[in-house]
Order: structure tokens, then sequence, then C-alpha cells
């Protein structure tokens, strides 16, 4: 028997569905041991769907770890002078309303240097920094829903970085990368998680975040254009949206503009991020719920030209399948991702 010493909940509180997700650590392997998903309902709001999805995990894990995203949160990638750690968390403090649109003491605040100036560079060089924030109210709302949920909070994280800690836990490995024809320019790949009212991208560099976005464009906006279109309420639009072939095409040209404008948005992205940073983004990797749209991945493959694949999470790690609905899960697999990526600081704490 496995002792069960390190477990941990990861909970993504999102706008339409909350996942959570329980990893356990075997040795020094994560493996998943639990999951749970419930929809957000206007009557019940985010506590009943925690309490929902948390329902499923049998409340073995006590600890969890949730994520923050959207207009309350702020990423920033800077440069500054090096200096410590600590220095730095002051110097970011004093620029902050450079960075910032909110005030200081409105936000909880975070810095990191991202990596070291060039080889060869002299002093004063400038390193590069990223700074996250989010308002305080949020934050302080996230907590409270963990703990009426009756768990306590280990950590509460960027969406857009959970989606990259998932990456670095289940992606692919980044050996597999460099194999793939290292060309002239260094390799990176787009993690782009489309949801319900908004999509992530965070590209990745040898495994480590070199940019990320937040696009205000997702699956609702699709829902909102198939409800105009058959002129039916959104719950209805919602279900013939995502039932793949009733009204097959009226669905299919309906939220075609609207895939086409996040796709454009992505590749403005691709473009920047290559331009800034001397990267080549090789492929897409797409995940949320707002994916798994008929043509979605076409519409990013066409912006963008490259190749864009729907990731399934559940490839790169281990399921501990007893007890578990295992069709459920490979079907919710792709909307899991972030939940996954949070839930990956069972590693460290
Ligand atoms: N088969 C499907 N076809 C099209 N859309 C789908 C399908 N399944 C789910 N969706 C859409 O995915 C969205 C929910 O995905 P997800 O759970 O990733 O969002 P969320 O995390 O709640 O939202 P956000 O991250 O914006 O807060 C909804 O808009 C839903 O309509
Ligand atoms: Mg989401």
């Amino acid at each position: 028997m496995f002792k069960r010493s390190k477990t941990v909940v990861g909970l993504d509180v999102g706008s339409a569905v909350v996942k959570a997700v329980e990893l356990t650590l075997e040795g020094s392997e994560p493996v998943l041991t639990g999951f749970g998903r419930a929809e957000v309902t206007a009557e019940g709001g985010a506590p009943a769907a925690v309490a929902q999805a948390l329902a499923s995990l049998r409340g073995r894990a006590r600890r969890c770890v949730t994520g923050v995203g959207g207009q309350s949160t702020v990423v920033r990638y800077v440069s500054m002078l090096p200096m410590s750690p600590e220095e730095l968390q002051q110097a970011v403090r004093f620029e902050a309303d450079k960075f910032l649109p909110f005030e200081l003491d409105e936000v909880v605040l975070d810095c990191e240097q991202l990596g070291d100036s060039a080889p060869g560079a002299g002093e004063g060089t400038k390193v590069p920094v990223l700074v996250a924030a989010c308002r305080r109210q949020l934050i302080e709302e996230r907590v409270g829903l963990v703990e009426q949920a009756g768990l306590t909070p280990l950590a509460i994280d960027l969406d857009l970085f959970a989606l990259a800690n998932a990456w670095e836990l289940c992606g692919l490995p980044e050996e597999e990368l460099q194999d793939l024809d290292p060309g002239p320019v260094p390799p990176a790949v787009a993690l782009v998680d489309v949801g319900a009212t908004r999509t992530s991208i965070n590209v990745l560099r040898a495994g480590r975040t070199c940019f990320s976005r937040e696009i205000a464009i997702g699956g609702d906006d699709m829902t909102q254009a198939v409800a105009r279109r058959l002129g039916v309420e959104l719950h209805e639009a919602e279900l013939i949206k995502c039932d793949g072939e009733l009204h097959e095409a009226e669905v299919a040209s309906s939220i075609a503009p609207v895939l086409e404008d996040l796709a454009s948005e992505l590749a403005l992205s691709i473009d920047y991020v290559e331009h800034h940073e001397g990267v080549e983004v090789r492929e897409l990797l797409l995940s949320g719920g707002g994916s798994l749209a008929a043509g979605a991945a076409t519409a990013i493959e066409q912006a963008t030209g490259r190749p864009a694949r729907n990731w399934n999470p559940l490839e790169g790690l281990r399921v501990e399948a007893e007890g578990l609905d295992l069709d459920s899960l490979e079907l919710e697999a792709p909307s899991l991702v972030v939940a996954v990526g949070l839930a990956s600081r069972v590693r460290i704490r």
C-alpha cells in the first residue's frame, strides 16, 4: 500500500465549470487520484459548484491550490537591473505604478527574475523580470471559497502559470522538443486554453514562460453567436453548440467569425513573441472546453500557419484507476489542464 502522505487538490474555479484534480505524490511521482467537475449555475453560483466538484474526491485531500485570472490580474514582463530577490521586490513595488493599472494597496504583488542577462553582457545590462499582481479582493474571495469548502488554501496561482506548470508536469519531454530539428532559432510551444469567457496563451521556450496573455474571447461568445443565429435562448444554444450534430451547419457558420477573431488574436501574439523573444513557435497545444468547438484547431492553424492540436494532459500523467470513472475522465481531460497545473504544487509543498 502507498502511504498517502502528500495530496493536493487543484481547484480551477472557471466561470462556467469548476474543475478539481487531486494529485498524490507516490514516491516522487505525482499520480492523479481523483477528479471532479460541476457546472456553475445561476442558483448555486461558485460555492455550490465547488462543493459538488469536490464531492467526488471523497474528502481525502485537505490542502488546496486554486487560481486566479481575468481582469483582476495583471502579468507584465519587464526589464530591470540585476539585483537580489529582496531588492527586486522593493524595486518593483517602487515602480509599480509603471506596470499596474491598480493602486499598490489594492493588490497582492509578486515578481521573479526570469533569466540571466546575455553571456558577455556588460555590467548594468538589464534582466527579464516577471511581475504578477492580483486584486486583493479576488484573492480574499478565493480563500473564502476554499475554506468554506472545508479545505486549507496552500497557494493561489495565476491560471496562466498553472497552464505552464501542467506542461512541465505532463507535456512533451523537453528532449523530444529539442530533437525536432533544432534549426537556427530556439523552438517554443504555445499553450492555449480556451475557456468560456477568455482564452489564455502561454509561450514556453525551453520549458520556461517567455510570454503570456489573456484574450477576452471564449465559448460564451460562440454560444451567443449560435443563439442569435437560431433565435433560441442561451441555455438552449449552449446545448446545441456542444451537441456536435444538432444544426451542425448553422453552428459551424455562426461560430466561425468568433473562431476567426480568436485565431487572429493568437496569430498577433505569436508574431509578437517571435519578434521580441527570437523564438520560433513550432506548435500550439489547445485545451479548455472551448477548444472542443468544431473547427477550432483548423481556424487556429490557418491564422497562425502552424500546427495546432488538442492536448490531453493525461497522456503524460499516471492515473490511479481504482474507483475512478475513467470514461468521464477521458472526456473531461482537455478542460482539466489548469486544475492539473494547480495541483502540480504537490511536488514542492
Ligand atoms: N463539445 C464542446 N463544443 C463546444 N464548446 C464546448 C464543448 N464542451 C464545452 N464547451 C465550452 O467550453 C466552455 C467551458 O470550458 P472551460 O471549463 O474550460 O471554461 P471555464 O474554465 O469555466 O471558463 P473561464 O476559463 O473562461 O473562466 C463553455 O463555453 C462550453 O460551452
Ligand atoms: Mg478556465
